[in-house]
């Protein structure tokens, strides 16, 4: 197991805004953390990358506790998180931000790491020289994970990465998730359009108020009527569905 969180406790002053969360990673696995606002998908990967300190519970990465371990320490580990509202830098290049995202490996090259994040996401590599601040949304989004990536993280935490997207670029970032995948890097995505998410999805997590309350198969959450009801809402594509959970699967 590459990520095991075990039963951690998170608090913003007297609130408990995780109360007992336990998850498990696999190696190669994408995951999926959904809930409805607040539930506390943000704050587990802020504490699973160190951004916020637990309370009770430990987290362990590849076996070893990393539940007090610095933050930078974590990404040279191989915990990479992109951000839930980005956090670029405005004022520094596209180019700029990437090599930033190495800084915790300074010292190594990063030419390989910025080749793969420019074939990864050709839009970066057209505006390598443009100030962060002046990217589109979509483009803003493409290079917090680029930056994620330039650690070469064993796994990513990705938070919203299709927040405010216009549905094209929802599919390429989700298609782009896929590859980041198929090359070897283990993820975790946080998700509020929670379709698409289990139909990327190996396994999925569904949080409310602090608690895990259901884990399963993405294919199965997406025919389950409770997750339906509350998370899927009334645009649940039926056809989508029926296509990522039948295909070359005998039906019952
Ligand atoms: N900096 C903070 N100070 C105080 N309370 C906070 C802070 N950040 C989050 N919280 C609270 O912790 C709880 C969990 O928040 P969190 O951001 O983890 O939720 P979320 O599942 O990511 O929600 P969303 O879908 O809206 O992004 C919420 O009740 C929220 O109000
Ligand atoms: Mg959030």
């Amino acid at each position: 197991m590459l990520l095991d969180v075990h039963d951690i406790e998170v608090f913003y002053g007297k609130i408990a805004a995780l109360k007992g969360i336990s998850l498990q990673v696999d190696e190669g696995e994408i995951v999926a953390l959904i809930g409805a606002n607040g539930a506390g998908k943000t704050t587990t990967l802020k504490t699973i990358s160190g951004l916020r300190p637990l309370t009770a519970g430990k987290i362990l990465f590849e076996g070893s506790d990393i539940s007090r371990m610095p933050g930078h320490k974590r990404v040279v580990a191989g915990i990479g998180h992109a951000p839930e509202g980005r956090g670029i830098f405005p004022g520094m290049t596209v180019q700029e931000n990437l090599l930033m995202g190495s800084y915790a490996r300074k010292g190594r090259q990063a030419d390989s790491e910025l080749d793969e994040v420019y074939e990864l996401f050709p839009r970066l590599a057209e505006r390598k020289s443009q100030f962060g601040g002046t990217m589109s949304g979509g483009e803003q989004q493409m290079l917090a994970i680029g930056r994620a990536l330039m650690a070469k993280p064993k796994v990513l935490l990705l938070d919203e990465p299709s927040m405010g997207l216009a549905p094209i670029l929802v599919a390429q970032i989700f298609s782009i998730i896929t590859e980041i995948n198929r090359r070897g890097t283990t993820v975790l995505l946080v998700e509020q359009n929670a379709t698409q998410a289990l139909q990327l999805a190996d396994r999925a997590y569904v949080l409310e108020t602090g608690t895990v309350v259901k884990t399963a198969a993405a294919r199965d959450l997406l025919t389950d009527p409770q997750v339906q009801a509350a998370y899927l809402g009334g645009d649940l594509d039926t056809a989508a569905v029926a296509e990522s959970s039948g295909e070359g699967e005998p039906t019952a």
